[in-house]
């Protein structure tokens, strides 16, 4: 069955308040529609983990620095819900603009150091957009348990240090990231990449998994980094915005691997800007 629909704050606090009473764990999997399998794993997460699970869908403005990237971001809210009538979701929050931010609406929150470098520095205000709106999705759900995907690790990090800066009672989950069979990540946005791209886009992970081989060889990172990004030049990737090697906890830059890295990449491939990472 479908999941309902609630598109009113008042539906949704009718629909959890029994919940809350009964003392059950809320999962929310917070989502910008456009769903795919990376999603449901993250529904299937909260579902194993929680009594009641909602998935939210809001395209939510404030988190695009692009205009033209909003105006182009997918919306397939019909097929969401078909997708995820199997697996027994409750609800379905799918607020629009004024639902969220109602006229005079005027708090930002924003989460500093984290936000200073990759996403943010490349998409200003971008992480505002997210934490705000992550803050509200989480105070309006009243969610227990929240799940990410580490597809979007600096986002996870910025979302667990707000819940915790500002006492939300929400455990954050981080689900690992699930990918193609070619072992592109997925992404909503792929959906935007034309046939011709989306043979290309598999090469970034393909390069970071080199740069990860080659680290474990000893070979030194500023080299990988720069051959790594020259090949995806020459393969048809347009910009390379960033090939980092970071500190899982913190995100600072890394040289070696005597502590708990990632590798971060975010290029740009025939106008869709595609990002990953993986542990190494
Ligand atoms: O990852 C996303 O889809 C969005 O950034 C999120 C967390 C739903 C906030 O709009």
């Amino acid at each position: 069955m479908t999941p309902p629909i609630l598109r009113r704050l008042a539906e949704l606090r009718e629909t959890t308040t029994p919940w809350i009473r009964a003392g059950a764990r809320i999962g929310v999997v917070p989502t910008m529609g456009a769903l795919h399998e990376g999603h449901m794993s993250l529904v299937d997460a909260a579902k194993a983990a929680c009594d009641h699970v909602i998935v939210t869908i809001f395209v939510n403005p404030k988190q695009f620095n692009n205009p033209e990237d909003l105006a182009n971001y997918p919306r397939t809210e019909e097929d969401d819900a078909r997708k995820l009538a199997r697996f027994g979701v409750d609800a379905l929050w799918v607020p629009d603009g004024p639902q969220m931010y109602p006229e005079g609406f005027a708090t930002n929150v924003s989460v500093a150091g984290l936000t200073d470098v990759m996403e943010g520095a490349h998409r200003p205000g971008h992480f505002d957009g997210v934490a705000t709106v992550v803050a509200k999705l989480f105070t309006q759900t009243m969610a227990s348990d929240a799940f990410f995907g580490e597809k979007d690790f600096q986002q996870l990090l910025v979302v667990r240090r707000m819940a915790a800066d500002l006492d939300l009672p929400v455990k954050v989950h981080g689900c690992p990231t699930i990918r193609d069979i070619d072992g592109l990540a997925l992404s909503s946005r792929n959906l935007l990449l034309s046939d011709r791209a989306r043979t290309i886009a598999p090469r970034l992970q393909e390069e970071m998994q080199g740069i990860a081989e080659g680290l474990h060889t000893g070979k030194p990172l500023a080299s990988l980094q720069t051959a790594a990004i020259a090949r995806l030049e020459k393969a048809g990737f347009a910009a390379v915005d960033y090939l980092d090697l970071r500190r899982q906890s913190d995100l600072s830059l890394a040289e070696d691997l005597s502590v708990p890295v990632r590798l971060f990449a975010a290029a740009k491939l025939a106008g869709v800007r595609l990002i990953d990472n993986i542990a190494i």
